[in-house]
């Protein structure tokens, strides 16, 4: 089980689709020839998420967090290249009160409107060059609500400190930023807390904690490219484990003290299953790998680059493989739009397959056709798994019959050609944005064979494919 489903419909998640124009078209522009960036990337399922205009290629957050009060103080700087003329440009940022905010070092002007932060530098930005903004801000994080599928997201408030899982636009609930995995930058953090608590970000850590009069800062870094959503730094007690995987790789993991009877076991299950996709997908494309176990009982898991987050229980190895095949599939390659959801979590759904059939459990081959034997009338064959629907983005259809596609990929290609496309894609997108098309054309291309045919029935049609 990778996350908790609610049944209930997702209404208002519907209205406020509908409520907005997408935003694939050119930014507006004003009578006064104003240029404003607009307000949402062009993802027409979520039309408010990240923003258009510019580019962000860096952010340094600051964060003091006191689990007590539940008080955050954050100073966020971002590195950026405006892609238009900008006038004005906005933020992803809710909740929270902003003091202040920089351009280039001079303050601008800043206004507050639902989730959007607009900011109006002293003067224009012109197209192609970079700048800086920085962010003051404070204030209690409200996390946010997925009544579909997930509950609570975000930056999570627990009893001895936070839980920070934000897929898929939870960012904005604790540091403002680009919102949507389109944007990918690469992150520092440097976080104080009372002493005695832990901080876990993404990535190494770039200094050893220091502290000064009762708080403790812990600075990690990642220097690979990273969409917001895999951004966390999860506070509490922690018990850590420091070391290297048998094949070599950094590995952290952090158990919290309820769970420390499983410290090792996450942390050697972490490293072997690490170097095991290694072989299988291709180089790890991180600097680290990793694992958090939280007390927090969100009874779901998440694929934070580097540092897979656990809510609330002690991940059993199907979980673990499933966080860890997300470092390539999800992180390293990142969807640019989320109706492709499929290329994230039917591919780490199949990689629990594989990781059983590795294991000489239930080969890929049997989980494949005890899903196809629950029968026409299951509901994942009603819901397309190509066509992640964002009232519902994680419906179950997206990983198992995504999954399911995946293994008829492999049975209509072959082994040898199946294993060497998943390798191919890896290499060939490391660090960038995907789209099914693109898998859709190299699956087309490494086999040399026709497959429109088999992914259009098991990605887009509202019925079970028949098996060839
Ligand atoms: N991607 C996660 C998984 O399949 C599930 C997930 C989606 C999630 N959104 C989340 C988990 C938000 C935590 C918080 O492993
Ligand atoms: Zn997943």
């Amino acid at each position: 089980m990778r996350i908790r489903r609610r049944g209930a419909a997702v209404l208002v998640a519907l209205i406020s689709v509908l409520a907005c124009a997408p935003t694939d078209e050119p930014p507006p522009r004003s009578a006064a020839g104003r240029h404003t960036g607009a307000p949402g990337i062009g993802d027409p399922d979520f039309p408010q998420d990240g923003n258009g205009g510019y580019d962000v290629a860096h952010y340094s957050l600051t964060v003091d967090y006191t689990p007590a009060t539940k008080r955050l103080t954050g100073l966020t700087k971002i590195r950026a290249k405006a892609t238009q003329d900008l006038s004005s440009f906005n933020l992803d940022l809710t909740g929270l009160d902003v003091a202040k905010v920089s351009v280039d070092g001079s303050p601008a002007r800043f206004s507050r409107k639902d989730g959007e932060l607009t900011v109006t530098p002293a003067a224009r930005l012109d197209a192609g060059s970079p700048f800086t903004a920085e962010i003051s801000y404070s204030g209690s994080p409200t996390p946010a609500k997925d009544t579909a599928n997930l509950g609570t997201y975000g930056f999570i408030p627990t009893a001895d400190g936070a839980f920070v899982a934000s897929e898929p636009n939870g960012s904005k609930t604790w540091f403002p930023s680009n919102d949507h995995p389109a944007d990918k930058a690469t992150f520092d953090f440097t976080v104080t807390v009372p002493a005695g608590l832990t901080v876990v970000a993404n990535g190494e850590q770039s200094a050893s904690p220091s502290t000064a009069g009762g708080r403790t800062t812990y600075r990690w870094s990642e220097r690979h490219p990273m969409a917001t959503y895999l951004a966390t730094a999860t506070i509490g007690k922690f018990e850590v484990r420091q070391g290297r995987s048998p094949g070599g790789i950094p590995t952290y993991a952090a158990v919290d003290p309820k769970f420390k009877t499983g410290l090792d076991r996450v942390y050697n299950v972490s490293g072997e299953i690490t170097d095991y996709w290694s072989t299988v997908f291709g180089a790890y494309p991180f600097s680290s790998t990793g694992a958090i176990v939280d007390d927090y009982s969100a009874g779901y898991a998440l694929e934070n680059q580097t540092k897979p987050l656990y809510g609330g229980f002690d991940p059993d190895e199907g979980i673990i493989a499933h966080e860890l095949a997300h470092q390539w599939f999800g992180d390293s390659l990142t969807i640019k739009r989320w109706k492709d959801l499929w290329l994230n979590e039917g591919f780490a759904t199949y990689a629990e397959w594989l990781w059983s059939e590795h294991r000489g459990k239930k080969t890929a081959d049997t989980i494949f056709k005890d899903f196809y034997n629950r029968g026409a009338k299951d509901p994942m064959w009603s819901y397309p798994p190509g066509r992640a629907k964002p009232g519902d983005l994680f419906n179950e259809s997206v990983y198992t019959r995504g999954g399911m596609a995946l293994h008829a990929l492999r049975k209509a290609v072959g082994d040898p050609t199946f294993f060497k496309l998943l390798k191919t894609w890896t290499a060939e997108h490391r660090y960038g944005n995907v789209t099914t098309r693109q898998f859709v054309d190299l699956s087309e291309r490494l086999s040399g064979k026709d497959l429109d045919p088999l992914f259009d029935a098991w990605l887009f049609q509202p019925r079970r494919p028949t098996l060839a």
